[in-house]
């Protein structure tokens, strides 16, 4: 079929909203008519040619939220009306990883997806017969995709599909990274670096385990007025100083749970240090650049600081990514403060723009 795609012709030039073909969906592959797509700096940074591992043509997009079209052969977890959440992390239910519960990442189909590839080793899309790649395994600015099955969480038909997208990637990741990664206790102390969609996820998940307090640190003024709402408890610019004023006010120990959300290494390195000795545990979420490395001085872990990284969360997609929805249903966590523009797929270089000024925390792509 046609179908209306945001493709990455070239590195470091504006998408092309343009048709190409999407092929039917083979075993084990899923036709998915997307209703909502957010723009993600992964999107943006692999669109730039930073990303040494990317590559083009490609279809962009994986924050996608949508239905359900049609079913290839053998798959059973979803039918067609189904409202799904896009994963670029998917979850076999079977390999190594997928039947431990101390990881997420599914080693299923992971070479193939790295290489732009369905699980079969080639391509849906295409154009004048020239295949196009698919990215993270979702391709979601698209009106059309094809997925593998155990790359989408059936979620309940209530969820608002541009509610419904933001768990699948930044969202997921901030709420994960407090409930299943760090395991928030309750009435700890949490610091939060960073209040964007990850940062601002892990306020709520350390709200959401209770926390007793929920110190949000950022550089927007605009930022950390949305953490509040997410319930922080203190709100603080960044800066140089911080891990002095985090030991100050924690009669010199630090913070019992440190969460890094920028993407700094410069700011991961303050919040291993931000951590309590004896026991403080540091979840690194942010995405550093390529080749950069983070510096800790090994005393601090000597003395009981603990270090780890989260990827999504630690969320095992199809299992948690609908139980995660079911606490935005529930009124748990309040989703609209993150959808600060709803554009069309044409204006998806104008979603870029917003995410490089920092206007809003994300741009949803709407369909229809
Ligand atoms: N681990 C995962 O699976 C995963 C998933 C999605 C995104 N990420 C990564 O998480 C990071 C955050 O993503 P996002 O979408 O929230 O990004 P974002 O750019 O919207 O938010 C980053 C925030 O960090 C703030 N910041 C910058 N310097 C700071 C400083 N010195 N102190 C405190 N705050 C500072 C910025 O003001 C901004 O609000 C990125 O690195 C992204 O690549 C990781
Ligand atoms: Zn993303
Ligand atoms: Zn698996």
């Amino acid at each position: 079929m046609k179908i209306r795609a945001a493709v990455l012709e070239q590195f470091g030039q504006p998408l092309n909203v343009t048709e190409v073909d999407l092929a039917e969906p083979r075993a084990g592959e899923v036709l998915v008519r997307l209703r909502a797509c957010g723009v993600c700096h992964t999107d943006m940074y692999t669109a730039s040619g930073a990303d040494p591992s990317g590559y083009a043509p490609t279809v962009l997009g994986h924050e996608g939220a949508g239905i359900v079209e049609k079913t290839g052969e053998g798959v059973t977890s979803v039918s067609p009306g189904d409202l799904v959440v896009t994963l670029f992390s998917p979850q076999c239910r079977e390999c190594e990883h997928c039947r431990s519960p101390k990881t997420n990442l599914c080693l299923a189909i992971r070479e193939q997806q790295n290489l732009g590839h369905l699980p079969d080793g080639t391509t849906r899309l295409s154009r004048d017969g020239d295949s196009i790649r698919h990215f993270m395994g979702t391709s979601t600015f698209a009106d059309y995709t094809v997925m593998p099955e155990i790359a989408l969480a059936k979620v309940s038909p209530e969820a608002e599909p541009d509610h419904a997208c933001l768990f699948a990637c930044g969202l997921s990741t901030g709420l994960g990274a407090a409930i299943n990664t760090a395991k928030v206790e309750a009435g700890s102390t949490c610091v939060v670096f960073g209040a964007g969609m990850v940062g601002l996820g892990a306020v709520a998940g350390c709200r959401l385990q209770q926390a007793g307090r929920i110190i949000c640190v950022d550089l927007s003024e605009d930022r950390l007025e949305l953490a509040r709402g997410q319930g922080a408890t203190d709100t603080w610019i960044g800066g140089p100083d911080i891990v002095e004023r985090v030991l100050e006010e924690t009669r010199g120990f630090g913070a019992d749970y440190t969460f890094e959300a920028t993407g700094l290494v410069q700011v991961m390195r303050q919040a291993v240090e931000s951590a309590r000795m004896g026991w403080g545990l540091c979840t690194i979420a942010g995405v550093a650049g390529k080749g950069e490395t983070l510096d800790v001085v090994p005393r601090y872990l000597i003395t009981g600081r603990r270090v780890c990284g989260s990827s999504f969360g630690g969320v095992k997609g199809r299992d948690q990514v609908p139980e995660l929805v079911q606490l935005y249903l529930d009124g748990k966590v309040d989703v609209d403060p993150f959808i600060s523009h709803r554009i069309a797929l044409d204006e998806v270089n104008r979603g870029f723009e917003l995410m490089e000024r920092q206007d809003g925390i994300r741009s949803v792509i709407a369909f229809d």
